[in-house]
């Protein structure tokens, strides 16, 4: 299938790892000209460099901004070209209990996962009505119906960025601009790898026990039952970055392996 994203670029938020990076490669693949994003201009640097090795034929460029940093934002938006699809992917959390959560992990969590997100649309969505074309998505997680206990302050963010998303996507009525959330469920990332090898070490399990105890315990609405990879979650992000998605807008796309459930 021809996904027509040839020549069309795409600033990725959170992309020198994860999901991310494997939408950065996937949008590459296609032919888009891609922007990376990181805290720091080393690891910017270094994924830049591993992309340009592998796609030579679109130009691969990098931004390291840290979105806990309103300054660093502003330095950002001044280095962003005309970008047509912005994925507002990056978002960190920390398991904490509810009464043992502070206001600055809240604030932190508030800043990074939904605040990036606000700044970012509100620079690049004029443009884009103006170009009469464009793709914002959110990536949002099943934590935001799921809430597990310990990641409520996470939960909660993921769960504005439903109402951000589709508030955002009436905005863009009659136009070519298109604002849609896709909803990941629990996926292979660097971090998922490190917490089965702590656990499977801490328990002497293997790490494919581990996997199996978490989606019989904590995951057991998964109907995939098992963690998805990261590509998985990178290919559907890139048809709904593609033209060829335009008559998806202000939705919520779940690629959550059925684990939240619902028949929306
Ligand atoms: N993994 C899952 O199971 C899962 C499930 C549902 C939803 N999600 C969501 O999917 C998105 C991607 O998740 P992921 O697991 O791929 O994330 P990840 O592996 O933790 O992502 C790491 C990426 O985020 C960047 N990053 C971290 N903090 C940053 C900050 N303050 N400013 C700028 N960049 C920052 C890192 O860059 P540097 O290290 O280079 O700074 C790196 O590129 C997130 O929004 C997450 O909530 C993930």
């Amino acid at each position: 299938m021809n996904l027509k994203l040839q020549g069309k670029t795409a600033f990725i938020t959170g992309s020198t790892s994860g999901i991310g990076w494997a939408t950065a490669r996937a949008l590459a693949q296609e032919g888009v000209h891609v922007i990376l994003n990181g805290r720091g201009a080393v690891g910017v640097s270094t994924a830049v460099e591993k992309l340009r090795k592998e796609f030579n034929e679109v130009e691969v460029k990098g931004v390291a901004a840290d979105f806990l940093y309103p300054d660093q934002i502003k330095a950002l938006l001044g280095q962003l070209s005309e970008v047509d699809i912005l994925i507002n992917n990056v978002g960190i959390y920390s398991s904490a209990s509810f009464t043992k959560t502070s206001d600055e992990d809240w604030y932190r969590q508030i800043e990074v996962n939904l605040m990036s997100g606000v700044r970012l649309s509100k620079y690049v969505l004029p443009k884009m009505l103006h170009r009469d074309w464009g793709r914002i998505l959110f990536i949002s997680s099943e934590c935001a119906t799921l809430v597990p206990e310990d990641l409520i302050a996470y939960s909660t963010t993921k769960a504005a960025l439903l109402s951000l998303s589709r508030g955002i996507s009436q905005l863009t009525s009659g136009s070519g601009v298109t604002v849609n959330t896709i909803v990941p469920g629990s996926t292979l990332t660097k971090g998922a790898e490190e917490f089965l090898a702590t656990v499977a070490a801490k328990e002497n399990k293997t790490k494919a026990t581990v996997s199996k105890a978490f989606f019989n315990d904590a995951r057991k609405s998964s109907l995939l039952q098992r963690f998805a990879e990261v590509k998985e979650i990178a290919d559907t992000i890139t048809y709904f970055s593609s033209p060829l998605s335009s008559a998806t807008n202000g939705a919520v796309i779940k690629v959550d392996g059925g684990s939240m459930g619902g028949i929306l």
